[in-house]
């Protein structure tokens, strides 16, 4: 309490009432009237202030939650559209996360979207020095250097061609001589991938809607596994071993549940052959005897993206599903 100078003596000494008795009487504190429309006023401002606060913190997380949770389809005129804007988005993929694990695609579709990483990789304009490469399968019993061997295929038309560093190189293992250096391998190859999860699996996908080597009616919750091929399969294949005697009896796959781990997917086709399976997908159309169906069912960000052809049936050209 603030003592003013008319209740000073002379001295400067302060003077305090006395009653009757001359007992002291305690000083009442003056109190300043409630600047009662200045109070309201701040009251009213913390409250704006806390509501604009949640409303931001709400539209971040529903904005995040959305990206981690989307699934889109993209139309495009033609295959080089498609391969060029998913060039794109795995280069800024890439620069925003240096170190990302990707999931390499197999078969053919690939192939134009690996030329065209690779001719920007020699333009300088990105580098996947740091980048961790893993694949989806793989036939057993195949050394790295036999070329038809997956490991062969993925370091030939696209690994080889980036900078891709040698330790960071994780495809699947072909070699082996029985089935349980086979089986040995898969599991080897879960281990590492349950401690290393992958960023962004690059996914194609067969006329049947098969994914790796997992065909039709297989069980979606395996991880990866070998598969003992079909006679029709292994006949099909024998067109590039050259007989069926040489045409390995068993793949090596990552399983479907194994692409669901991924967190995020771009699966991509071309050609009219694979349009039913494109509009099965993108359709919400679930079903077992469509493993690329299962996408319906992944946690995180899915795109499908397609060329005219594969996406014939399916009406627009963008779509969430
Ligand atoms: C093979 C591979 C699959 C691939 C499929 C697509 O069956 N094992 O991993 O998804 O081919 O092949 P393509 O792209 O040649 O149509």
């Amino acid at each position: 309490m603030m003592v003013e100078e008319k209740d000073k003596n002379q001295n400067g000494q302060e003077l305090l009432d006395v009653d009757e008795k001359g007992q002291t009487i305690p000083k009442k504190e003056e109190k300043k009237p409630a600047a009662k429309g200045s109070e309201t006023f701040t009251h009213v401002l913390l409250i704006f202030l806390a509501c604009v606060l949640l409303g931001l913190y709400l539209k971040i997380f529903v904005f995040y939650k959305n990206v981690e949770k989307t699934k889109e389809y993209h139309k495009y005129k033609t295959a080089d559209d498609m391969f060029r804007n998913i060039g794109e988005t795995i280069i800024r993929f890439v620069k925003q996360k240096p170190k990302a694990r990707i999931g390499l695609a197999s078969g053919s579709t690939p192939e134009g979207l690996y030329k065209y990483l690779i001719n920007k990789y020699e333009k300088g304009e990105v580098s996947f020095r740091n980048v961790e490469f893993f694949s989806i399968d793989g036939f057993c019993g195949l050394e790295k250097s036999d070329k038809n061997s997956y490991h062969y295929a993925l370091t030939n038309s696209f690994l080889s061609k980036i900078d891709a560093q040698e330790e960071n190189i994780h495809l699947l293992k072909e070699e082996g001589k029985t089935l349980e250096d086979f089986k040995k391998n898969a599991e080897e190859y879960n281990e590492l991938l349950a401690k290393k999860p992958i960023d962004l699996q690059l996914l194609s996908f067969g006329e049947n809607g098969h994914i790796g080597f997992n065909e039709p009616n297989t069980d979606f919750d395996l991880l990866t596994h070998v598969v003992e091929l079909t006679e029709e399969k292994r006949k099909d294949k024998s067109k590039i071993f050259g007989s069926m005697d040489k045409t390995p009896k068993y793949a090596i796959t990552q399983g479907v549940q194994s692409v669901l781990n991924a967190k995020e997917v771009i699966a991509f086709a071309k050609g009219s052959g694979k349009a039913k399976a494109v509009n099965d997908l993108v359709n919400g159309v679930f079903t077992k005897n469509s493993p690329i169906t299962a996408l319906i069912n992944h946690n995180g960000k899915v795109t499908v993206c397609t060329d005219e052809e594969a996406g014939k049936s399916v009406k627009q050209y963008n779509k969430k599903f």
